[in-house]
């Protein structure tokens, strides 16, 4: 039956283009590429309160210790783990640095990053208490269940939704926490965080991502291959981020000060330390002593 062999020729041919197009690196449907299986860290390693930045490490994207995070290592790391771009990776990479301590940093170590306030950690976050009440850096279910509640019946995360479930964080804060501080640079480096977990959860357009997936992603702090995750073809950078913030803001009446437009310019002003309104930059004291 010449007609079937061919047709299993040409079966074996199309799967042979396939293979030669992933390199080995590439994953299995459902697991993680090869060197980047999940691993829980290990006793000295250490984390932050980004779910993001702790998934990396807990895949081997970033060092699975946790410490000596230089700019080429987040750079690589967020564009191999995630598809993340340099630009968000060098801004946010270099502001993350003033985390060290020393004059001109190189390096930062996760742990770094539980300095409330300074230079990201901040109030009112969807998965952390506010550092009032001591912990601002570990995993808190009943605060993630506050962000839960609002996809109650729903099975993927959108933009509409998320925009509303960040802001009732921001309200509980304010409601419950008599230290909480929620200015201009905390306001969007919050609305930063939510287009993060949309974009690289699901689509860095739609902001549609599967709620198994953020669920992964916040509570077990590991990329979601088992459940189908890869990371999303199209590159999260600070111009699809910015676009998405400004959908988040539209979808939410959250009071943004006068003069203040949401988008790429006002995310790339927080992130290298420039006053979104002024466009001045900023310094580190001001930011520190949360007056600017
Ligand atoms: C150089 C890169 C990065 C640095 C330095 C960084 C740092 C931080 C820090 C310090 C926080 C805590 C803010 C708070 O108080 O809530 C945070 C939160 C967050 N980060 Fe990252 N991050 C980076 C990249 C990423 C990436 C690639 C993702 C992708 C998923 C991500 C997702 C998030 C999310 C969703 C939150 C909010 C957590 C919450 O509110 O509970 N981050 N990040
Ligand atoms: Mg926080």
């Amino acid at each position: 039956m010449p007609s079937l062999v061919s047709a299993a020729s040409l079966g074996l041919l199309a799967f042979a283009s396939h293979v030669a197009a992933h390199p080995s690196t590439a994953s299995a449907a459902g697991s993680a590429p090869a060197g980047h299986e999940f691993q829980a860290p290990g006793a000295g390693d250490v984390r932050s309160p980004c779910p993001g930045l702790n998934s990396l490490a807990n895949h081997g994207f970033l060092p699975r210790s946790g410490k000596g995070m230089t700019l080429p290592i987040i750079i690589a790391g967020l564009q191999e783990g995630m598809n993340v771009g340099v630009d968000f990776a060098t801004s946010v990479g270099g502001l993350a640095l003033l985390s060290s301590p020393g004059l001109a940093p190189t390096s930062f170590n996760l742990n770094y990053l539980d300095q409330h306030n300074f230079p990201i950690e901040h109030d009112a976050s969807l998965s952390r208490e506010d550092a009032y009440f001591g912990n601002d850096y570990s995993f808190n279910q009943t605060i993630f269940n506050q962000v839960l509640s609002f996809y109650d019946g729903m099975t993927e995360a959108t933009i509409p939704v998320a925009s509303k479930a960040r802001y009732a964080r921001v309200q509980n804060s304010a409601k419950v926490d008599p230290n909480d501080i929620y200015g201009l640079r905390q306001l969007v480096l919050s609305y930063g965080e939510t287009a993060l977990y949309l974009s690289t959860m699901g689509s860095p357009i739609t902001g549609v991502a599967p709620l198994s997936y953020v669920k992964s992603l916040f509570e077990k702090e590991e990329l979601p291959y088992a459940l189908g995750w890869t990371k999303p073809t199209v590159e999260t950078t600070l111009v699809t981020l910015g676009a998405m913030v400004a959908q988040l803001q539209a979808a939410n009446p959250d009071a943004v000060p006068e003069g203040l437009s949401l988008g790429e310019g006002t995310l790339r002003d927080v992130y290298e330390l420039r006053n979104p309104l002024t466009g001045v930059l900023e310094n580190a004291t001001c930011i520190l002593a949360n007056n600017c």
